[in-house]
């Protein structure tokens, strides 16, 4: 393919330019880095993800966690849980895992699960953009509408 660029300003020229590279790189102007505690500080809601990231169909997102959540299961999502702050439980129906600070889990596609948090706990989700916070459950905490932070 060839291109017939008229160089008659430079402005224009690179706005064609970023134009192309937005094609190519889609990623290419958002290649900040992301600090996850100032992040945190942004919101306060309990059980509400956010959006802090995506890459290859997958989001990367922050919550923030007190209490019990529902019993759910993704059908087609393995889910992973990484504590930044804080202690979360994550039930099964046969046991329980602790997960601690720095640590993380990852729940398989099909697998019931609860996450309780006695004390609230700050937590990085990855998992496919796909996913619904209460997977096959839905109730007053399904969310199925994310904000971007
Ligand atoms: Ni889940």
């Amino acid at each position: 393919m060839v291109y017939l660029v008229v160089i008659n300003n430079k402005e224009k020229f690179f706005k064609f330019l970023k134009l192309r590279i937005d094609i190519i790189l889609p990623n290419y102007y958002n290649m900040e880095k992301v600090n996850l505690a100032q992040k945190l500080t942004l919101f306060s809601e309990h059980w509400s993800p956010k959006i802090v990231g995506e890459l290859n169909g997958q989001h990367v997102k922050l919550a923030k966690l007190k209490g019990e959540f529902v019993w759910h299961k993704h059908e087609n999502e393995d889910e992973l849980f990484y504590v930044i702050k804080g202690c979360l439980n994550i039930e099964f129906r046969d046991k329980t895992v602790v997960v601690n600070e720095h640590e993380f889990l990852i729940v398989p596609k099909g697998i019931e699960h609860r996450p309780v948090a006695n004390e609230e706990v700050s937590v990085m989700l990855f998992e496919p953009a796909t996913t619904v916070n209460t997977g096959n459950t839905e109730n007053e905490l399904t969310k199925y509408h994310l904000d971007n932070i």
